[in-house]
């Protein structure tokens, strides 16, 4: 008769080092996660116990509704009263959920969270004034605490994925709790990377929604993860990475700092130029703005038509672009929907700074430029050149206005009209 563990998970706790349990729980019907991610695989809220010579941490806890799971797994392997430390490496509730019952049932155990922390404590899980089991503990980088032959020091790994974040690394055994960051929502009752199902796909999937947005910062944090002896890599969701983990730390660092301007070399700065045509006006504006910037030494301006490609591989290259021109017709007073798919496809990429446009023709209003615009701002690009609009089939003069436009924002680029263009986004 062949034995199939339950998808949930084996009851107990599964030790991961000797005196290091996993305590967490499985939640392998979840189809969506934080609303916008998909989760085929469902999911896993990793939590940890370790146990020292003088006392026993909690590292993370679960979603509150997985908090019965915690619990018995937890109670497996340590008595409530042993636990003198809790750590919180990440409030979102998929990791705080439980936190108060423990709290509760721990009193005596000390709360350990990154300073960033302390307001979201206090949001997240709206503490009485007079409750003592809330009291806790700012820590950062190289902070420790000792569990007598163990020791506990942190990291503060901010914006990984929230400002709060923290890792945790477990000193004497080479362990890192590392929160979200190595994670992925893959769900596989298996639990270590040597033995769970193939997880690469979620794993960059995972990177790409939730790290991507935050590349800078995964690069501060590599800075403090690197240097570290890692037997074990554990993050809060996923497989727990015991199998050379050190590799999940190169592709991070891969991931977040190859580029295809690093790869290639590209000494120009660059303006891509998005469009849809319904009549060819659109695309005649796009032409002759292209032309306009071209002018311009040191611009390189690449063209696409939207509706001749996916909107998903456009991302790499918007991501590595210095400027963007979004051009629409206006069907029905808005914008196409290949550039809204577009648009609303950048929540993953840090737009922050680079340069927007805005162009079209249109029949009777024309309201498509101002909203793509607003968008742009939206994103945090800043907008040097008023948007374009032209009615209907663009004339000579109307061309040569649109390579002027080109031109301004190519100045804008490379630096030569930024002391004289406003941006009234930001003022006020
Ligand atoms: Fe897994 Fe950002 O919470």
């Amino acid at each position: 008769m062949v034995e199939v563990t339950s998808r949930t998970g084996p009851a107990g706790a599964v030790e991961i080092a000797p005196g290091v349990h996993w305590i967490g729980a499985l939640d392998p019907a979840l189809r969506t996660f934080d609303i916008i991610l998909r989760t085929a695989n469902g999911t896993t809220y990793n939590s940890f116990l370790v146990r020292g010579e003088s006392g026993v941490a909690v590292v993370d806890t679960v979603k509150l509704e997985f908090a019965e799971d915690f619990f018995r797994r937890l109670e497996s392997v340590a008595d409530y009263s042993e636990i003198r430390v809790i750590v919180l490496n990440h409030l979102e509730p998929d990791h705080s959920g439980a936190l108060p019952e423990l709290m509760r049932r721990a009193p005596q155990a000390r709360l350990y969270i990154s300073t960033r922390a302390t307001s979201m404590l206090k949001a997240l899980l709206k503490p009485k004034e007079a409750d003592r089991s809330f009291e806790y503990e700012t820590v950062g980088t190289n902070d420790e605490v000792s569990l007598g032959n163990r020791t506990l020091r942190f990291l503060h790994t901010p914006f990984l994925h929230w400002p709060d974040t923290q890792c945790t690394y477990l000193v004497e055994d080479g362990i890192l709790f590392s929160g979200d960051i190595f994670g992925c929502h893959y769900c596989d009752n298996r639990l270590f990377n040597d033995r769970v199902g193939d997880f690469r796909f979620s794993f960059d999937y995972y990177y790409g929604h939730i790290m991507r947005p935050f590349k800078a910062h995964v690069v501060e944090a590599l800075k403090l993860i690197e240097p570290l002896r890692l037997t074990i890599v554990a993050p809060t969701h996923g497989p727990i990475l015991r199998d050379r983990p050190r590799r999940y730390v190169t592709h991070y660092r891969e991931l977040s700092t190859s580029s295809l301007t690093e790869r290639i070399g590209n000494e120009d700065r660059s303006l891509v130029v998005f469009y849809m045509s319904a009549y060819g006006s659109t695309a005649r504006m796009a032409d002759a703005i292209r032309a306009g910037a071209e002018e311009t030494a040191g611009i390189r301006v690449s063209l696409y038509d939207l509706e001749g490609g996916e909107t998903g591989p456009f991302v790499d290259l918007i991501e590595e672009a210095d400027a963007l021109a979004f051009g629409s017709p206006t069907i029905n007073g808005d914008a196409v929907k290949p550039v809204w798919d577009l648009l609303s496809s950048l929540a993953v990429v840090n737009l922050k700074g680079k340069l927007g446009a805005a162009f079209g023709s249109y029949g009777w209003s024309g309201e498509a430029v101002r909203m793509i615009e607003d968008r742009m701002r939206g994103l945090k690009m800043r907008v040097p050149v008023p948007g374009l609009r032209l009615k209907l089939i663009p004339t000579d003069d109307e061309l040569v206005e649109c390579c002027d436009f080109g031109r301004k924002l190519a100045a804008a680029l490379v630096g030569g009209e930024q002391g004289r263009v406003i941006d009234f986004s930001e003022l006020g």
